[in-house]
């Protein structure tokens, strides 16, 4: 099993259309379970569009962070994928817990239960340091960053790092790390951008995922992507890549971190 996160401190970076659009592409290579550490559920409702609030309340994420539930009681299952749903609850996460090693390692115990049954697991987090971020990366081996081209990106990027860095030293870990860029365009100001990640060393900058219309109104409309699109190609390179990072023996590319 691969635990995947896609991270960014900063809000509206692409984390959520990055998971779903990745999820969908990692399913079609091997069972997936897609898990929602945001409070504010938009890869809970890609996922389970239908998804009933009250039975919601009783079972997700939080029930499984907070040690209160199994975690196989509060998956849902999907045609594509598994899924452990977020919900708005999670706001008050802290007050029930606020020790965030504790939450990590509750949710390793979590993950291990279900070990055998997937290949993938990817998280999205929220776009803010919380303890949900900390305990995604710390159940991690890869962290995925998609960065848009803003005049916040490098500081935001820092600061995800720096957080990275804290968990690694804290808990003896060693991460994998990759940037994917997003509505990067052809002008001077984003080339340079896009220049200065790449310069950053030992963080691999993956492919590109363009700024597409139907990538905003698919996600919107919590649909998958058209096959054979040059978006649905995007997020398939994408998988490619991300087994090339986690799972290189299998990896029908050649490209190693
Ligand atoms: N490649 C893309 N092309 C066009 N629109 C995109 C693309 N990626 C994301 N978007 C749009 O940008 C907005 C922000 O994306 P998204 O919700 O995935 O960001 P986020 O980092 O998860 O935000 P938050 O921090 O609020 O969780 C959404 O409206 C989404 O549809
Ligand atoms: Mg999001």
């Amino acid at each position: 099993m691969k635990v995947i996160s896609v991270s960014n401190i900063k809000g509206g970076s692409g984390k959520s259309t990055t998971a779903a659009h990745l999820a969908c592409a990692l399913a079609r290579r091997g069972k997936t379970l897609v898990v929602d550490m945001d409070m504010q559920g938009d890869l809970t409702d890609f996922c389970l569009p239908d998804l009933d609030l009250v039975a919601l309340e009783e079972s997700n994420v939080m029930s499984v962070l907070l040690g209160m539930k199994k975690i196989s009681d509060c998956i849902r299952k999907t045609k594509q994928f598994d899924v452990l749903p977020s919900t708005l609850s999670l706001a008050k996460l802290t007050k029930y817990n606020p020790d965030s090693t504790s939450l990590c390692l509750q949710f390793k115990r979590a993950l291990e239960e279900v070990r055998k049954e997937y290949q993938f697991v990817i998280i999205d987090t929220p776009g803010s340091a919380k303890h949900e971020l900390t305990t995604a990366i710390y159940n991690s081996e890869l962290i995925l960053i998609p960065v848009t081209p803003s005049k916040w990106t490098i500081r935001a990027v820092n600061l995800l790092l720096d957080e990275i860095a804290q968990t690694e030293t804290v808990f003896s870990q060693k991460k994998k790390i990759a940037f994917v860029p997003s509505w990067f365009g052809p002008s001077k100001k984003h080339r340079e951008l896009l220049e200065k990640l790449k310069a950053i060393e030992e963080i691999p900058t993956l492919g590109e995922i363009p700024k597409s219309e139907s990538i905003k109104t698919k996600t919107e409309k919590q649909e998958s992507l058209k096959k054979d699109t040059n978006a649905w190609y995007a997020f398939d390179r994408l998988a490619d890549e991300t087994i090339a990072l986690v799972d290189p023996e299998h990896s029908i590319l050649n490209f190693r971190l």
